[in-house]
């Protein structure tokens, strides 16, 4: 099969990281017989530069004449980049939001996974993680907080900032049919994170989900306060499966989940609309103090290739021979700098890409 796919490779790291991506799917490519047809494009600081905003038509259009779309990551460094100097609206962060409004990529799927490899880099105590940790954060990617009304106006001269956290049941619904989904897929259990003691759109998120729950009868459905879900990451996150939640606190637990792993430059994402297409991207940032160095961990974007493969082109095969072909040159001793430790060999990116691309071939 010839697939289509648009290459976002974006700022920072993220062109070097997209390059390993690509090296390793040629290497699928040509032991699996499809093809990978790239069409690449621009967003976030890239796209400023180029075109004086960060996500011109061109790229829409071409995504959305992609089978799935992969993306490096965007944005630079607030303190030094021009970028920063422009109004919210035209800096880089705003291209990424808007191309998830018109993508309708609603369902942002982010693993947090304990490499057995890599437990040495898990901040936290043996005794909290005994059988390590696998959960799936499924975050609702087009509503709440991010894209509420926003105001700043000046009231009895006083400067008051507003934003608006709005949520309705069909939103609602849609992500939780597709976190049941998943969980059906995995360990049957759902935990439901809102702030139902206090939010009204959180109590409507708790009803909507109860009554999604009941068409997975073989699913466990529990409901969690956020303040208490990011205190269970923390104490024992062995208990989580998927967990679904908001934009905003989704965006939050995302962070925590991944650094409780010790490994962020490990973690993939997809984020997904009601049809097979998705974006994927690693779950980290672009990185600008690094970017150019050859020392970037290529293995999140590696690994939302993996993604890209199973849910958007149903290459379930390929995928899997690309998330063990990281675990064999991990076993293997093989580390970049941000997961290095004693007795390991130490890598650049595009040497952690060349030896992923061989295992894969093999
Ligand atoms: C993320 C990022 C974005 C978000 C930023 C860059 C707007 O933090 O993908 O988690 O908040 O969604
Ligand atoms: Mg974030």
């Amino acid at each position: 099969m010839n697939y289509k796919i648009a290459c976002i490779p974006g700022d920072g790291i993220g062109p070097e990281i997209v390059e390993e991506a690509k090296k390793v799917l040629n290497t699928i490519s040509s032991r699996y017989h499809h093809s990978f047809q790239y069409r690449e494009v621009l967003l976030g600081g890239a796209s400023i530069d180029a075109y004086g905003v960060p996500l011109a038509e061109d790229t829409t259009k071409a995504a959305k004449e992609s089978d799935a779309v992969l993306m490096g990551s965007i944005g630079g460094d607030p303190k030094t980049s021009p970028w920063y100097r422009l109004e919210p609206d035209k800096r880089p962060e705003a291209g990424l939001l808007k191309i998830r409004k018109e993508l309708n990529l609603f369902a942002n799927l982010r693993p947090a996974y304990l490499y057995e490899e890599l437990k040495g880099a898990c901040p936290l105590k043996e005794a909290v993680i005994p059988n390590g940790f696998d959960m799936l954060i499924v975050r609702e990617l087009t509503g709440g907080l991010y894209f509420g009304e926003r105001s700043t106006t000046v009231k009895d001269k006083v400067e008051t900032a507003m934003d608006t956290l709005v949520y309705n049941s069909n939103e609602i619904r849609r992500i939780a049919i597709r976190s049941f989904d998943i969980a059906m897929k995995r360990k049957k259990k759902v935990t439901s994170v809102d702030k139902a003691n206090v939010l009204d759109s959180s109590r409507l998120w708790r009803k909507v989900v109860s009554e999604v729950s009941k068409d997975y009868p073989e699913v466990m459905l529990e409901h969690m306060l956020v303040d208490n879900c990011a205190m269970q990451i923390v104490h024992n996150p062995g208990q989580f499966d998927v967990v679904l939640t908001e934009n905003m606190f989704g965006d939050i637990l995302s962070d925590e989940a991944s650094m409780v792993t010790g490994s962020i430059g490990m973690l993939a994402s997809a984020s997904l609309n009601e049809t097979k297409f998705g974006l994927y991207e690693p779950s980290h940032g672009s990185a600008p103090d690094i970017a150019g160095e050859d020392i970037a961990n290529p293995i999140a974007t590696i690994l939302s290739a993996a993604m890209m493969l199973r849910y958007s082109l149903d290459l379930d095969e390929a995928a899997d021979t690309i998330e063990a072909a990281v675990k064999q040159v991990l076993a293997s001793g093989y580390r970049t700098i941000d997961i290095m430790s004693e007795g390991m060999t130490q890598v650049g990116t595009r040497q952690m890409g060349d030896l992923i691309a061989k295992a894969v071939e093999a």
